[in-house]
């Protein structure tokens, strides 16, 4: 079986979010069971030379509305990526963000098909609005296409006049295919003309089908219910791997915990704290209202007041990097670290005692798990992913502390419950230890879509 996996970021080539993270470890561990070759595109910021890309590339034309339009692929000799070159869609600054986002997707797509198409491959793997229109591209085709929705939230809801440009026919503008508002809906071509679509965690499958999670296509979805199934997503323990990771300051495991504890005494000292028994909490990720940005800045004058360090390291909405920065500034306890760096995630990751996790929504999320794997315990509120891989009190997938209704007063009371436990220092180490030692890996998730991909030939 030959599978096609696309996606508009891969790490460590780009990366933007969880999704660069998953179309990086979800086909490393789909290898063993088919052929796999990603499709991701070559941005301008992307190095060649440093990863090795053969060059000059394979050129390719394909005509579209009447236009040629170029193509270049490239081969990286250390992994089974294809590089796609076109000067629209790679020659900006970063990944998205720009005017013509809906031409560069929608040339990408094109570019997913062709390729398909002259690889002879069995399936299609999409992700996100930034490939979908390609199962429409392919409907008719012998392929199968699979779609996976990573975040729901973010559609790549265009003006209809791209539509011409890319030649998908006046008959797809409707409510049964891409419509929406007037608007040209991308993420609705890939839920409407996949043969399967699949989602990152079984709970957001079904919150999605609700008004409160369904950012507007609910009834659409359910529409397409029988197609779709939710898959928890997993992470890559090669890389992410506290025994050998270089850029932690101790490597440690579960038998040797008291190692964990150097990465700590070690991070506070950089940050110039005396009190060195007070527990670490860690905030990771993009400072968007889905992770639960609005709780923890109302939180951090409680917080100020209580006995821990807190440190958040992220970047995103301006208005919320500010108010990090100035309240950061005042309470001594908080310190905020604006920007993103992958070795010093790690290192954060290496020292925390727990990670605050209180997102609004989370399709999955990456970060519980990766905590999990370095001993930091998860609090989380209960929603999508994190409801599934994080338990309180029970035996089941990792522990944590988990909170629910999303309300600032019950995350205050899980933030108290993780103080007690702490304070109880061989009850905090049992479920380090045995978070350390939760399969977090890809590869139960794997074989759920190898059955998939089956399911479809
Ligand atoms: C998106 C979601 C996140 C998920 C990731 C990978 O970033 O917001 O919850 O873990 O995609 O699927």
């Amino acid at each position: 079986m030959k599978v096609l996996f696309a996606s508009s970021e891969i790490y460590p080539y780009s990366k933007s979010g969880g999704l660069g993270d998953v179309a990086h470890s979800l086909p490393l561990a789909l290898k063993e069971q088919c052929r796999i070759i990603s499709i991701t595109p070559l941005y301008r910021f992307i190095d060649r030379k440093k990863f090795r890309l053969n060059s000059p590339g394979t050129v390719c034309t394909m005509s579209i509305a009447g236009k040629s339009y170029t193509y270049e692929l490239f081969r990286s000799e250390e992994s089974d990526t294809l590089f796609v070159y076109n000067d629209v869609l790679c020659e900006s600054e970063a990944l998205y963000g720009y005017d013509n986002d809906a031409l560069r997707f929608g040339l990408f797509s094109h570019i997913i098909a062709d390729v398909a198409r002259k690889m002879k491959v069995d399936i299609v793997h999409l992700n996100d609005w930034h490939t979908a229109l390609a199962a429409l591209l392919l409907k008719d085709d012998r392929v199968k296409t699979v779609f996976t929705i990573h975040n729901l939230a973010y559609q790549g809801i265009f003006d209809k006049k791209v539509l011409k440009k890319l030649a998908i026919d006046k008959k797809y503008f409707t409510m049964e295919g891409l419509e929406f508002y007037g608007k040209a809906n991308f993420m609705k071509a890939g839920i409407a003309y996949s043969d399967k679509i699949t989602t990152v965690s079984p709970t957001y499958a079904k919150e999605i089908l609700t008004e409160a999670y369904g950012c507007g296509l609910d009834g659409f979805l359910k529409k397409h219910k029988k197609k779709l199934k939710g898959i928890l997503n997993g992470i890559d323990t090669t890389f992410f791997n506290p025994q050998r990771d270089s850029t932690i300051y101790v490597n440690f495991d579960a038998a040797h915990i008291e190692n964990k504890v150097k990465n700590k005494k070690e991070y506070y000292k950089k940050l110039g704290i005396k009190k060195r028994e007070k527990p670490l909490f860690v905030f990771i990720g993009r400072l968007v209202e889905q992770k639960g940005i609005s709780i923890i800045i109302d939180l951090l004058k409680d917080l100020s007041m209580e006995p821990l360090e807190l440190v958040m390291l992220g970047e995103g909405e301006q208005e919320t990097e500010k108010k990090l920065s100035i309240l950061s500034g005042k309470y001594e306890n908080i310190h905020y670290i604006k920007g993103y760096d992958e070795a010093l995630s790690h290192r954060l990751y290496a020292a925390a005692d727990f990670l605050l996790m209180p997102s609004l929504f989370e399709p999955c999320g990456l970060n519980q798990m990766i905590a999990a794997h370095y001993g930091a315990v998860p609090l989380v509120h209960s929603t999508g992913g994190l409801k599934d891989s994080v338990f309180e009190g029970k035996k089941k997938c990792i522990q944590g502390l988990v909170f629910d209704p999303f309300s600032k007063k019950e995350c205050l009371a899980a933030i108290h419950r993780a103080l007690t436990l702490y304070r109880d220092k061989k009850a905090y180490i049992k479920i380090s230890t045995y978070d350390m030692q939760c399969d977090v890996s890809f590869n139960k998730s794997a074989k759920a879509y190898m059955k998939i991909y089956e399911a479809l030939l």
